[in-house]
């Protein structure tokens, strides 16, 4: 081993440090690739508690309500996360705390689309029109048999599903369940339905109109 003769090499110093930069991205990319998933539940009914700490973070609320937090929060806080695009399909959208999250991120510039089931959009307590006046753009079935899903996906990476109705009554009274996750593989499946809802729901195709063969 001559080579050690007049002590260490530049050029070992040279591989030893290549090789411990290999390493270290090594390192880096397992841990990366290992993040730990996002898979989370959240189960009503939930006590009412009042929603501002969620929906307006910093600003104190004088109400008399609780200011704790609950699934309802947890479940706005996941919403007002999304920072490009939101898919919501739900059957009914009647709770105001949520149609105003859904609201923030129209008017933060995050692309909403909206599908939901045409029986239930004008009723009394929806949020669909004060959605749509805002200019958030709604889909409804245009067939008989309830659309009767109950998803939405933030940013094309995070999927919440699950039984629970987007009303205060569902919230504060129902059993119910909403299931998190960031697994690619549910979050494009769901996406996939979305724009075959989306596309099967296309006002252009309207057929339901009972004049339409007069015109
Ligand atoms: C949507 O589904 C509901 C529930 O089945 C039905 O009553 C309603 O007529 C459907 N809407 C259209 C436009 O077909
Ligand atoms: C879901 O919401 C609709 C419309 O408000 C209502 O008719 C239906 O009974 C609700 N479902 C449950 C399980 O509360
Ligand atoms: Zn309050």
């Amino acid at each position: 081993m001559a080579v050690f003769a007049g002590g260490v090499p530049w050029r070992w110093l040279g591989l030893a440090g290549l090789v411990l930069t290999l390493s270290l991205e090594a390192v880096a990319r397992y841990v990366r690739g290992r993040r730990r998933p996002l898979c989370e539940v959240l189960f009503f009914p939930v006590p009412v508690t009042c929603p501002e700490p969620a929906l307006s973070p910093g600003l104190s609320c004088p109400c008399p309500l609780p200011h704790t937090d609950s699934a309802l929060s947890r479940l706005l806080r996941r919403i007002l996360a999304a920072q490009r695009s939101l898919e919501l399909c739900v059957f009914t959208v009647s709770c105001a705390p949520l149609a105003r999250a859904v609201l923030q991120l129209h008017l933060r510039g995050v692309r909403v689309r909206v599908i939901t089931d045409s029986d239930y959009m004008a009723a009394s307590g929806s949020q669909i029109g004060a959605l749509r006046s805002a200019g958030v753009i709604v889909r409804h079935n245009q067939t008989s048999g309830f659309m009767h899903h109950k998803f939405v996906i933030m940013d094309r990476t995070v999927v919440m599903t699950g039984s629970l109705n987007w009303t205060m009554q569902a919230i504060h009274t129902n059993k119910e369940n909403v299931l998190i996750s960031d697994d690619q593989t549910f979050v494009k499946a769901y996406l996939e339905e979305f724009e075959r809802l989306w596309e099967e729901y296309d006002p252009a195709t309207y057929d339901f109109f009972p004049d339409k063969d007069q015109k």
